[in-house]
Parts: structure tokens; C-alpha cells; sequence
């Protein structure tokens, strides 16, 4: 299984003002089908308790910042993103929460697949069966 990861995105440094973007396969190991993302999240508030079960995620503080804690059953991989030119690569099967949300801040996700419920576990003690079933495969 791929390792979550963070991917230096290209940076048009500019007096008028920065430019990031990213571009399919030459940016991020997948096509990207979908973006999404999420603002005006109240403080205190986490977002994402869930795993994918195949889609793969670029995750972006396109604005302000937040963490993001991806656990794979075993360990937790914690990622504060405060950069608009960092991604953090998600491969499927990690269960993910999004938390301390700075005010005013924009989560933005590209992802591999088209929305569809099927792809999400949003049950964690299902996700930990998983999880052990992938470890057993594993060895
Ligand atoms: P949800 O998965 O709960 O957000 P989070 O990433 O914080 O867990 O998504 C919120 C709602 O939006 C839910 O009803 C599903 C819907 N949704 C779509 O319709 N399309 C999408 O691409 C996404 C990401 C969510």
C-alpha cells in the first residue's frame, strides 16, 4: 500500500501575488475526476471520520490551515497543512480526520473517483476489520 505523503506543488512566485497549480499524473500519482472543498468550518468543528475504500485524495490548505490524522489501523500519520503549494497525498484505506480549522480556511481535495457513497467506510469498527484483513493478507 502507498504511503501518505506530502507532494511539493509548483509555485509562480509573482509582485502581483503567488500561483500554484497541479496538473493530472505530472502533479499527483492519479487522474483527477473530482474536486471538492470545504469552508466556513465553525470553530472547534472535525471533518472526514471516514476511510475511502479505493479513491485516492490530494489534500490542499488553500487557505489558512488545518491537520489532518490518517490512521491505517496501527499508526497515526498527523499533518498540519498551512502551505497553498504543499498537498498531502491520501492513499485509500487510511481512516482520516480533519481538525483545528483556522478561521476563514479552505480545505480543497482532489480526488480519483466520482463521488459515490460506496466508496466510503464510515464505520470505524468496520474499518479496524478491514484494516487486520489487510495486515493478515500482508504477511
Ligand atoms: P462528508 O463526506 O460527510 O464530508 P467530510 O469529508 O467532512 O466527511 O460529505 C458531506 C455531504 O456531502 C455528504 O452528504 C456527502 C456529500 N458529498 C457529495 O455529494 N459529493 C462529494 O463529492 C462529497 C465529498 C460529499
Amino acid at each position: 500500500m502507498n504511503k501518505p505523503h506530502i507532494i511539493e506543488l509548483p509555485r509562480m512566485y509573482d509582485p502581483r501575488g503567488s500561483l500554484t497549480f497541479v496538473e493530472e499524473t505530472r502533479h499527483v500519482p492519479f487522474d483527477i475526476k473530482r474536486v471538492y472543498w470545504i469552508y466556513d468550518v465553525p470553530g472547534g468543528e472535525s471533518r472526514g471520520a471516514h476511510s475511502h475504500k479505493a479513491s485516492e485524495s490530494l489534500i490542499v490548505a488553500a487557505s489558512g490551515s488545518f491537520t489532518v490524522d490518517l490512521f491505517d489501523g496501527y499508526e497515526h500519520h498527523r499533518f498540519a497543512l498551512n502551505k497553498p503549494f504543499e498537498g498531502l497525498y491520501v492513499p485509500p484505506g487510511y481512516w482520516r480526520v480533519l481538525d483545528d480549522f483556522s478561521s476563514g480556511s479552505v480545505c480543497m481535495v482532489m480526488t480519483s473517483t466520482f463521488y459515490t457513497e460506496d466508496d466510503y467506510e464510515r464505520d470505524f469498527d468496520r474499518f479496524m476489520e478491514w484494516a487486520r484483513s489487510r495486515k493478515e493478507e500482508a504477511i
